[in-house]
């Protein structure tokens, strides 16, 4: 069993219902609503996340989960409502500014930019998410101290995600599951306070799942909090401290995962048999990709290259691939 996360224990008395209120939250929701036309994609009237902690959040397809990403890290404005994290209030708060409070986000589909070496991603990542002003003041006095600290910062994330001896090949070159590590380590190169990922194992690999899996329980150790967007049950139950569960839009269960998974109305009826099939190995994107243009590939890898380019980069050379390596070595 693994080591409990730092703010799992403050959960141990909080009761498992929707809305309950959390000993030290670092996320607060509150009336969050998202209406597509007739369709009302986000309905939270109250959630609280916990600090330092592994929250999962679970649900259907078409629950809200990205929407709800989106609306808290300032890629998508609510309707109404907001919630402050870490303090800050977050209503109509753009993404650069929440990534400036601390919170970062990954995509569930990989952003990683193919034509750019795995190294320049990273140092991309820490320019992106401190918005445009490092860009446009080359010449300030302090530039290349900084780019020294962001290189230096890239190479140390590299070296902790196995990925150093891959830092000057093109991500377009790496597998699926190589890209969602690459996208991983590059949202933790601004020192994020809480990370939120968005189906990271989707479309990867089972071999570089495990790998990924032991970085996500890292997080709250080195003082993150998490939330985590997943559909496969087992891995829901193995990683999280706490599980929320969204459908149609509102918080209908949250709990200990031994709990919710005790909730078979909610099982039953909101996360059913088979879903983890279609989510988990067919993302939705991927027949399209097959026919789309190169933009669209970029961001989303076709899955046929997915076992081809892990099994590649998987040979007894190759220290990334081989998950059974990574598995068994913690982070130092
Ligand atoms: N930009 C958009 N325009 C219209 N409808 C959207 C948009 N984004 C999401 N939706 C709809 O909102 C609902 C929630 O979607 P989403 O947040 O992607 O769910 P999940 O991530 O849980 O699968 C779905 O019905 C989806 O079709
Ligand atoms: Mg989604």
């Amino acid at each position: 069993m693994r080591e409990p996360s730092p703010g799992a224990a403050a959960l141990a008395d909080v009761e498992p219902v929707p809305g309950v209120a959390k000993p030290d939250p670092i996320l607060i929701v509150d009336h969050v609503r998202r209406t597509f036309g007739g369709l009302v994609a986000v309905d939270v009237e109250h959630l609280e996340l916990p600090r330092g902690a592994i929250t999962s959040l679970i649900g259907p397809n078409g629950a809200g989960k990205t929407t709800f990403f989106n609306l808290m890290t300032g890629f998508d404005v609510a309707d109404e409502g907001a919630g402050t994290f870490d303090g800050h209030e977050l209503r109509k708060i753009p993404a650069h500014k929440v990534s400036n409070y601390g919170m970062v986000r990954t995509f569930q589909l990989t952003k990683a930019l193919t034509r750019l070496t795995v190294m320049e991603n990273m140092k991309l990542g820490a320019r992106e998410q401190r918005g445009e002003r490092l860009l446009l003041a080359p010449w300030a006095p302090l530039w290349q101290e900084q780019e020294q600290e962001i290189e230096a910062r890239a190479e140390e994330l590299l070296v902790r995600f196995k990925m150093d001896h891959m830092r000057d090949e093109m991500a377009g070159t790496l597998s699926g599951g190589q890209r969602k590590l690459l996208e991983m380590a590059r949202a933790l190169m601004v020192e994020p306070i809480m990370v939120m990922l968005d189906e990271p194992m989707a479309g990867v690999n089972p071999a570089l799942t495990q790998s990924l899996l032991e970085h996500v329980k890292d997080l709250p150790h080195m003082g993150m909090s998490v939330l985590f967007v997943e559909h496969d049950m087992d891995v829901v139950m193995d990683i999280s401290d706490w599980v929320v569960v969204m459908a149609e839009g509102r918080i209908i269960a949250e709990g200990p995962p031994e709990v919710v998974a005790r909730n078979e109305e909610v099982i039953d009826a909101y996360i059913g048999k088979g879903h983890g099939d279609e989510s988990r190995f067919t993302p939705v994107p991927l027949g399209a990709a097959a026919v789309a243009d190169t933009a669209v590939r970029e961001e989303a890898p076709p899955e046929s290259d997915e076992g081809a380019g892990e099994l590649a980069s998987g040979g007894p050379d190759d220290g990334s691939g081989g998950a059974a390596s990574d598995a068994q070595e913690g982070p130092s």
